[in-house]
């Protein structure tokens, strides 16, 4: 099930058809708690794309009852993935959940964590839940990755500039971002 794609790896049918379709209702569910993104290499000119975000850690302050799924799926992936103590889970952010529509893409960035855990790298695990008719793939230090629909992918997002390929189509791009802060010092052993 795991597969090397590009400088990352991914898990295909991570999650399932009928995950995938509560996963699609519930982030739809929230377009009114999200707000339009504005990071990432911002520029006036998007704002007419729709690009929206918002993270578990906003709709717990607001007590927005977190999907048991979304919970669920984030404890699949921790263990999986073996992300016990040093690392920790995005203090931060959480994960955050988001959309985009038609013409609207992630502009090449890194994530860069606050002075206050500067001993940290951010990595995000992504499980895609939609994908537009065309594009919305993910590129990752600048090749386009080869991953689609209920699939799981690895982002080092401190290190490696990450980016989209624009959407095309009226098919939402919907995708759940599972963050987790990993100590600098774990990457400097074999
Ligand atoms: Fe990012």
């Amino acid at each position: 099930m795991k597969r090397l794609v590009g400088k990352t790896y991914c898990y295909d049918e991570f999650i399932t058809t009928e995950e995938q379709r509560e996963l699609r209702h519930y982030i739809l569910s929230l377009q009114d708690f999200m707000g339009h993104a504005k990071s990432n290499g911002y520029k006036p000119e998007y704002d007419i794309l729709v690009r929206q975000s918002t993270s578990t850690t906003y709709l717990e302050k607001y007590g927005i009852t977190v999907h048991p799924l979304l919970i669920d799926i984030r404890n699949r992936i921790i263990k999986l993935e073996e992300l016990y103590e040093p690392i920790i889970h995005d203090p931060r952010l959480g994960d955050w959940v988001g959309m985009t529509d038609e013409d609207a893409f992630v502009e090449p960035h890194t994530d860069l964590t606050t002075d206050e855990y500067s001993d940290y790298n951010i990595r995000r695990y992504n499980v895609i839940v939609s994908m537009p008719n065309e594009g919305g793939q993910p590129i990752y230090d600048d090749e386009i990755l080869d991953v689609g629909e209920r699939a799981l992918w690895m982002c080092e997002a401190s290190l490696v500039k990450h980016a989209s390929v624009i959407n095309q189509g009226s098919r939402m791009r919907l995708n759940i971002s599972y963050g987790f802060y990993v100590p600098k010092s774990l990457y400097n052993v074999n």
